[in-house]
């Protein structure tokens, strides 16, 4: 029997498989697209289809599996995967560590207090990682500022965070995953060491990378209109897997064209 990780190609599903192959753990990697997955991250691990909103892949992908790394992606409508939750119950799934956010229990208007809830009400046995602020938001959504302009451009004020690592929330739930019983209906409120503000993370990078780093401190209409404003998507890359042109070579390759 083995542990189904969802979530396998993004950022905490990848860890998490990293950690659960290091413990010796046999893992079964769900994905939307396994041919991709299989050329993304080789062919080394065991893949199955899974697409919570295509739920005529949850039996198979449900097959043989004992325990769950269960992340909500954010795009995902409820009634979808509410109905993966109640398929691993029906399927006799033993326990699920379930990715939420730290101090959810006092936000029922956010997703995870209701994915909580829907696993409880199961019966399911879990562990929830209450996560907090990823520390990796920094070198994944915030990287392009800090890389081009020098800057943590994000409107969180002057507030602190207990911002996390990743890596220590992948290795919580590899253990729970592992380790089982001690673990068993636990909610954990995962956090690192300290809780700093965005300008001590400034200054910490500041002096770490040896070039001056600002935290800009957009106010959230600021920050919506600037990322409007720039209006550059991804959607290239996500359907390709490359990057699309730039400026430059489209220059290059139509120089003859401005010739006089
Ligand atoms: N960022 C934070 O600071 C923070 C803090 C605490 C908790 N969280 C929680 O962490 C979760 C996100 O984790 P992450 O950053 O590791 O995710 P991520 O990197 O954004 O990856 C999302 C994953 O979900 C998969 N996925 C998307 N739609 C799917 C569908 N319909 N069916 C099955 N799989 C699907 C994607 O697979 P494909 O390759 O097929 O797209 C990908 O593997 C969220 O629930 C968020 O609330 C975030």
């Amino acid at each position: 029997m083995s542990i189904l990780v969802t979530g396998f190609t993004g950022n905490t599903g990848q860890e998490v498989a990293k950690k659960l192959v290091s413990k010796g753990a046999s893992i079964v990697c769900a994905v939307r697209n396994p041919e991709k997955a299989k050329s993304l991250f080789g062919a080394d691990y065991n893949y199955v289809e899974l697409d919570f909103t295509r739920h005529e892949t949850f039996d198979t992908a449900l097959e043989r599996i004992e325990r769950i790394f269960l992340i909500f992606p954010t795009e995902t409508q409820f009634s979808d995967f509410h109905a993966f939750i109640r398929k691993a119950k029906e399927k006799n799934i033993r326990h699920i560590a379930y990715l939420s956010v730290k101090d959810v229990q006092f936000m029922p208007f956010i997703p995870h207090y209701k994915n909580e809830k829907e696993i409880i009400k199961c019966g399911i046995t879990y562990t929830f990682l209450r996560a907090g602020y990823f520390m990796q938001n920094l070198n994944l959504f915030l990287l392009d500022e800090i890389l081009h302009n020098d800057r943590i451009y994000v409107p969180a004020g002057g507030g602190k965070t207990s911002f996390t690592d990743m890596r220590d929330i992948a290795e919580i739930a590899a253990r729970s995953l592992t380790e089982q019983e001690s673990h068993f209906g636990k909610k954990y409120p995962l956090t690192g060491n300290q809780a700093i503000d965005f300008y001590e993370v400034a200054r910490l990078m500041t002096s770490e990378l040896g070039r001056p780093i600002q935290y800009s401190n957009p106010t959230t209409k600021e920050f919506k209109a600037y990322m409007l404003a720039k209006g550059i998507t991804d959607i290239y890359h996500k359907i390709t897997n490359e990057q699309p042109t730039g400026i430059k070579t489209y220059i290059e390759d139509y120089r003859e064209t401005f010739m006089k």
